[in-house]
């Protein structure tokens, strides 16, 4: 459906905007994630914001890629958006990292609070609504889709071809994103630029104590669950990269917030994210999109550095990025942005607004100006 010089995306692992070849300026996006019942609020951003969704990829990181991809079905299913937004499966595996190697990592340095995909298999769990990890990764758990609140079992289907195929003709992501940077040298220098949510920095000391602190949220699993992909991805040449990590957790909602959703427009889409977002986890992904759709609103502080991703297994912070200055740094690095802070406040509003007031149908879409794909 698209050549390779578009434009494409990519969210969760990160978003990715291309310039258009046609008249308008309209931005047009590619969105890759690992889809939950409730992530579809990072496409409402870019929708509110007048973005063309070329099309939704999966990809493996909380979860497998076909699940997170039932998700992304699902969700669109739900908004009467399935007619007009494409979802493509990614790949099923990371290139490198398996849950063997994720879990004797854990042995050597110490538990991930988050440990995504490579969570030990628990059919236990799955069957109590809990998303597959681990094991087969072409395995669905359906219980996650029908012991949800006003969610079910998708009943459209992928578009043909893969994520990664797409990257190679148009689109992709991290795991998808890096496979097509690799086959297609044109790739990442023709779009306009990539938003990644990841890149922690995960260590701090207390200036006044010493002490060590170590956000619990933290780990960073969209690059741990891949992190040779990771550094293919942020030394290829995007005209920029920004990453959104440490300051995409500082909105986290209570219930109020999520009442407050329904209180104001009881739609599809409201009552599923009261019905089913937790409220102990921050909106990571959606922090990510508020900073792609507006970043002069939602932006208080970044700054430009130059970054590696540690790609040796026996390493403490394999998957993790690590920051250099120009003096010191390895050769074949490449600056990108990093978002230091954001406005919690403006993040709130924007959530808040765009999942009471979604678009209903593809044919709304249409009318503020969105070209459709069907
Ligand atoms: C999106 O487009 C509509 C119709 O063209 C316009 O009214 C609206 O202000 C735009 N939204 C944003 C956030 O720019
Ligand atoms: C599997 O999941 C169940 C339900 O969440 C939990 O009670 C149990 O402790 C888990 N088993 C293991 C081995 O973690
Ligand atoms: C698919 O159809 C079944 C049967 O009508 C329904 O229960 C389920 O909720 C539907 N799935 C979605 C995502 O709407
Ligand atoms: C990224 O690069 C594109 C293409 O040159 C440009 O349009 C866009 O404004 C840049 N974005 C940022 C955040 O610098
Ligand atoms: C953050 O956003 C809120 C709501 O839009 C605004 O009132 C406030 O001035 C912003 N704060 C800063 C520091 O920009």
């Amino acid at each position: 459906m698209l050549q390779p010089r578009y434009q494409f995306l990519f969210l969760v692992v990160g978003l990715l905007l291309l310039p258009t070849g046609s008249t308008t300026s309209q931005k047009k996006i590619i969105l890759d994630n690992d889809w939950n019942p409730t992530a579809f609020i990072a496409l409402l951003l870019p929708l509110y914001y007048n973005y063309t969704v070329l099309g939704l990829a999966s990809d493996t990181a909380n979860s497998w890629a076909l699940q997170t991809g039932l998700h992304a079905l699902a969700s669109l299913e739900i908004a009467s958006l399935s007619s007009c937004i494409p979802v493509y499966k990614g790949s099923d595996y990371p290139v490198m990292q398996t849950a063997y190697t994720f879990q004797n990592y854990e042995l050597l340095y110490g538990e991930l609070p988050w440990k995504g995909v490579f969570a030990k298999e628990n059919t236990t769990n799955e069957k109590l609504g809990n998303d597959p990890t681990s094991g087969d990764p072409r395995r669905v758990a359906k219980e996650a889709f029908t012991t949800k609140g006003y969610y079910g079992y998708p009943n459209v289907s992928f578009a043909e071809g893969s994520a990664a195929e797409l990257c190679i003709f148009s689109a992709g992501a991290l795991t998808n994103v890096a496979l097509a940077v690799r086959l297609d040298p044109e790739f990442a220098k023709n779009t306009a630029g990539l938003y990644i949510m990841g890149g922690y920095v995960d260590r701090f000391l207390d200036q006044a104590t010493g002490d060590v602190l170590q956000a619990d949220l933290v780990s960073d699993i969209n690059f741990i669950v891949d992190p040779e992909v990771t550094k293919i991805t942020l030394t290829a040449d995007f005209p920029n990269i920004t990453l959104v990590a440490n300051s995409a957790n500082g909105v986290i909602p209570d219930q109020a917030f999520l009442d407050e959703l329904v209180a104001v427009n009881e739609n599809p889409l409201s009552r599923l994210v009261r019905a089913n977002q937790p409220t102990y986890l921050p909106f990571w992904d959606e922090t990510a999109a508020a900073v792609m759709v507006d970043r002069e609103a939602v932006v208080l502080d970044e700054v430009e550095v130059y970054v590696d991703v540690d790609t040796s297994y026996h390493s403490p912070f394999y998957g993790y990025i690590r920051p250099y200055q120009a003096a010191l740094m390895p050769p074949g690095l490449r600056k990108v942005k990093y978002i230091n802070a954001v406005n919690n406040t403006k993040v709130t509003e924007m959530i808040k607004t765009i999942v009471q007031f979604p678009p209903k149908s593809c044919a709304e879409l249409k009318g503020r100006g969105v070209d459709s794909q069907d």
